[in-house]
């Protein structure tokens, strides 16, 4: 039997611990947080995020081989493998501000281990860090007089939130980055028996170490900057009656480029490309590559501006005024089937509506209470309305900025009678039926498609 312990119960941490207590019934996994809060709603049936299959995943293996606890130091002390999964965010302070990765909670993390550890233990960074940060943990773990030694290993989370729990059953590979000691290879191949217990063995890539802490950064930035790319050309569309869809499936086609991470949007958001990609510019900066930092930089000012430019065209539409006009902001998540709003679209164009003096009214199916918290002060300007119905009724228009699959469904005809006239659908996520809805009176502004105006 091994020990597990994972440091971090949150989107990353719970789901991934979860499954592999489920695929690994002979070992132990003990899920630690500081957060009293999540480790109790962990334990409970309320679990502290929303995720499809977590709940019925948790509960195979919660009280048989699966524990959440706060107490941190006893579960070190036993531990033979920690994952570290604490947040890392965007640095707010100091020199590399608004870029580089705030280290602090890892750094706590890692003499929290040193300070509890009797025996070895494979320490696994889970959380995406800046490239060379596993070689200052080698150094804070291995500077210790017990005699102690620590093997420090890379395994990047590629899990998406939504598909979590899809993605940690059926992953397109695990990566595992290890030193290319002899040591440093016994670690990474009891990390690879570990999820050998179901992952195919070809899925297991191993790398050394960088290559693993760089890849995590990379893989998302490549992500990113097709969602940037295809954004950026929805505004040529929008300009010239392409059609973006129309485009990308024309595109996607080709083998070399793929169909997925095409979809047009008002933006792309969460917790992990921003400040993914951040990171990698800093790293650039740091290393004396302006120019490499410059390429990157660009697909996050292209995503500031597709959430600038949604709000714009909403104003100019709408007769160059939306003071006082009820707008019903559909969705508020950052993507469908979750509800986290971390770096969510919604938030900007939220802002920017409530500085052009909109009254904004807000529904989704999940993520009301996160997105009333992100709005700090402002959440008092704002209506928030579990049913979308409610929250149309009344209103000039309708900013379509989640893809949620429900807000297909609704019976427009309806909404469109209780709306203010003329009624806007501005579709940021292009889920709409947008002939339909033109049909039945609306003026329909899809992403990278010509408007459909009545007037
Ligand atoms: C986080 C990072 O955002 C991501 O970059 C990284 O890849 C994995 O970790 P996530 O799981 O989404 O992702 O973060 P979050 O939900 O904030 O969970 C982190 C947890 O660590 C929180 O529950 C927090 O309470 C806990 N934590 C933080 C500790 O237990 N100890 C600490 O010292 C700091
Ligand atoms: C991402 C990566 O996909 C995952 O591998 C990594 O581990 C964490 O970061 P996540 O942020 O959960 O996962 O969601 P993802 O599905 O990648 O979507 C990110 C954002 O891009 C969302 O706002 C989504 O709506 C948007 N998006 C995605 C688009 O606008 N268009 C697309 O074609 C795809």
């Amino acid at each position: 039997m091994t020990n597990i312990l994972c440091i971090g119960a949150g989107y990353v941490g719970g789901p991934t611990m979860s499954v592999i207590a489920k695929h690994c019934p002979q070992h132990r996994v003990v899920v630690v947080d500081i957060s009293e809060e999540k480790i109790a709603a962990w334990n409970s049936d309320n679990l502290p995020i929303y995720e499809p299959g977590l709940k019925e995943v948790v509960e195979e293996a919660r009280g048989r081989n699966l524990f959440f606890s706060t107490e941190v130091d006893k579960n070190i002390a036993e531990a033979d493998i920690i994952f570290v999964s604490v947040n890392t965010p965007t640095k707010t302070f100091g020199r590399g501000a608004g870029k580089a990765a705030d280290l602090q909670y890892w750094e706590k993390t890692a003499r929290q281990i040193l300070k509890n550890s009797t025996s070895p233990k494979v320490v696994v960074e889970k959380s995406t860090l800046p490239v060379r940060t596993a070689q200052a943990m080698e150094r804070i773990l291995n500077s210790n007089d017990k005699g102690i030694h620590f093997d420090v290993l890379s395994n990047p989370e590629f899990l998406a939130e939504g598909t979590a729990i899809q993605d940690m059953e059926k992953p397109d590979r695990v990566l595992i980055g290890g030193r290319e000691t002899a040591s440093g290879q016994r670690a990474v191949q009891r990390l690879v028996e570990i999820y050998a217990h179901w992952v195919p063995r070809e899925r297991i890539i191993t790398t050394n170490l960088w290559s693993s802490e760089l890849s995590k950064l990379v893989a998302n930035a490549f992500l990113a900057q097709r969602i940037s790319s295809i954004n950026a050309i929805s505004n040529l569309c929008e300009k010239t009656e392409a059609d973006i869809e129309e485009v990308a499936h024309a595109i996607g086609t080709d083998q070399r480029i793929g169909p997925h991470f095409l979809k047009a949007s008002v933006g792309f958001g969460g917790s992990c490309f921003q400040k993914d990609i951040l990171n990698l510019v800093y790293l650039c900066e740091y290393y004396g590559l302006p120019e490499v930092a410059a390429y990157w930089e660009q697909v996050v000012t292209m995503n500031e501006y597709q959430k600038e430019n949604f709000v714009s065209k909403i104003v100019a539409t709408m007769f160059n005024t939306v003071a006082g006009k009820r707008i019903a902001l559909f969705g508020a998540a950052f993507k469908a089937h979750t509800g986290d709003t971390r770096e969510t679209a919604a938030l900007a164009v939220c802002r920017s509506l409530l500085e052009e003096h909109a009254q904004v009214v807000v529904t989704d199916p999940y993520a009301l209470e996160n997105f009333r918290a992100d709005l700090g002060e402002d959440a008092s300007r704002v209506v928030f309305a579990p049913d979308p119905y409610e929250a149309a009724e009344g209103a000039h228009a309708i900013a379509l900025v989640t893809e949620w699959p429900q807000f297909a469904e609704l019976d427009y005809q309806r909404i469109f009678e209780s709306m203010e006239k003329p009624a806007f659908i501005f579709d940021g996520r292009n889920i709409l039926k947008h002939r339909e809805l033109f049909e039945i009176g609306f003026n329909v502004l899809p992403i990278g498609k010509p408007p459909m105006l009545h007037f």
